[in-house]
């Protein structure tokens, strides 16, 4: 039993952390990222390989991080130093919190941009623009956003001092009354998407498009890519859980709040996926269109539903939302570690972080026109350069190896002790059953996804 108490404040009750870490997961990574990649990678084997890596990997790993968090209550690097010393293991279990931070910095670099992207289309949906559009049309609106730097640039700001401010205020106040409110109603607008995408689209087929597995479509790459979204998607593997779990209160359920926010996560994955997809193929797109995906066909649906110009405004209003609540998320545990080291309060080490990752934003806003650049990864070609590098290197690479060591850590180098008391579920077969997944399971998983994508195995 450990009564430390993390200086940051705690979160009010076990709803608050609910919601705050379902800010944290639900963002880009459901609306935007998980239904072009599961384009680019052919359907319905990529979806199950995700979902199966959520379930085994995922959700015990959840556990493990905001276990950790709530253990040292501190920022990831200062709690891995104190439970390495506590647990007697060696300091340099404190990398799990660098290599976080370092993740956090280049992720939030690029999120910003494209949260920049959500923001410009709640104007352009408000202007009327999509109104009757084509889908010709709806590409060119997207290419001329994204062709154009300096207006890139402008949003990119306005949305990194967005996440600046609330961070620099403390990540509690408003966070939980605003996702309490905002969360359910962008479920909502998903279902009517998807209400919309079974009237005007070719719905069957993009249903089979997600649920039906192809294994032949499978590559190595795509593998990869779904387990590192996996972790990406749940925030996992870089410090933000961790971060947030450091605030948790003693006496709130691990395993059931872990089980709810993964549960809510994939839910809002999988209904912006049967949004997209049937409107992909009733407008003869092509599925692996790449990061544009959304911002092309989510305006064919708005331009021609009743209500489309309302709808579409407030759903890109929301999208921006959940990218601003998981964008907080993502610097939060660089912030915590500033002002736990450096002695400077939360305004300054919000800005300096929030300064730097706007400056290395650039790199993404030209991966889009100017830098752009094609190369091949595992089999498969990426087009829009560094900004491909970024998104590889942190969720298919960074975030699997330090969610791998955080599940070393829980499994291994923690005494069963230390776990059994933090997650609070008897000796019985839930507890062992979460040990077996974390020392056995999940490391095995992320080992052979690794080795195979090196040819190895
Ligand atoms: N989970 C967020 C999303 O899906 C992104 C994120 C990644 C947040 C890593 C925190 C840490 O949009």
């Amino acid at each position: 039993m450990t009564g430390r108490t993390s200086i940051h404040g705690q979160w009010s009750s076990r709803m608050a952390f609910i919601l705050a870490a379902t800010g944290s997961a639900v963002g880009l990574g459901n609306i935007w990222k998980f239904p072009y990649i599961t384009g680019d990678n052919g359907g319905g084997a990529f979806v199950l390989v995700y979902l199966l890596c959520v379930l085994l990997i995922g959700i015990p790993i959840m556990m493990a991080e905001v276990l950790i968090g709530r253990r040292g209550r501190q920022s990831p690097i200062n709690t891995m130093r104190t439970l390495a010393h506590e647990e007697s293991q060696h300091g340099i279990w404190q990398m799990i919190g660098w290599s976080g931070m370092i993740a956090g910095f280049l992720i939030i670099s690029f999120y910003s941009v494209i949260a920049g992207w959500a923001l410009a289309y709640v104007f352009r949906t408000a202007a009327g623009v999509f109104a009757g559009v084509t889908a010709d049309g709806a590409a060119s609106i997207f290419s001329g956003l994204v062709s154009d730097p300096e207006r890139l640039l402008a949003w990119h700001t306005i949305f990194m001092v967005m996440t600046m401010v609330v961070v620099s205020r403390g990540v509690r106040s408003g966070l939980e009354k605003a996702v309490r409110i905002l969360m359910p109603l962008l479920f909502l607008l998903l279902l009517l998407l998807v209400g919309y995408a079974m009237n005007s689209g070719k719905f069957a087929e993009g249903l089979a498009f997600l649920f039906t597995p192809d294994f032949s479509a499978l590559s190595a790459g795509a593998v990869l890519t779904a387990m590192g979204h996996a972790f990406f998607t749940l925030s996992l593997g870089m410090g933000a859980i961790m971060a947030y779990g450091s605030y948790l209160p003693k006496s709130v359920s691990i395993a059931k709040t872990s089980v709810v926010i993964a549960l809510m996560d994939t839910a809002v994955a999988l209904l912006a996926g049967m949004a997209i997809f049937p409107l992909v193929f009733a407008n003869g797109l092509e599925p692996g269109a790449g990061p544009g995906l959304i911002f092309q066909t989510l305006p064919l649906a708005f331009g021609h539903m009743a209500g489309g110009t309302l709808f579409g405004t407030l759903f890109f209003l929301l999208l921006t939302f959940a990218a601003w609540t998981s964008a907080i998320s993502i610097i939060e545990p660089a912030v915590a570690w500033l002002v736990e080291n450096r002695r400077v309060n939360r305004i300054k080490a919000a800005t300096i972080i929030g300064v730097a990752a706007w400056l290395m934003g650039i790199v993404t806003i030209m991966s889009f026109n100017s830098w752009a650049f094609e190369f091949t990864f595992a089999g498969e070609t990426k087009s829009s350069g560094l900004f491909d590098v970024l998104d590889i290197l942190t969720a298919n690479i960074m975030l699997p190896l330090g969610g791998l060591a955080m599940a070393m850590f829980a499994g291994w180098y923690m005494s069963e002790r230390s776990t059994a008391d933090e997650l609070d579920l008897g000796e019985g077969l839930l507890y062992q059953g979460w040990r077996f997944l974390v020392r056995f399971v999940a490391p095995f998983a992320v080992m052979v996804v690794f080795l195979r994508l090196l040819d190895v195995i």
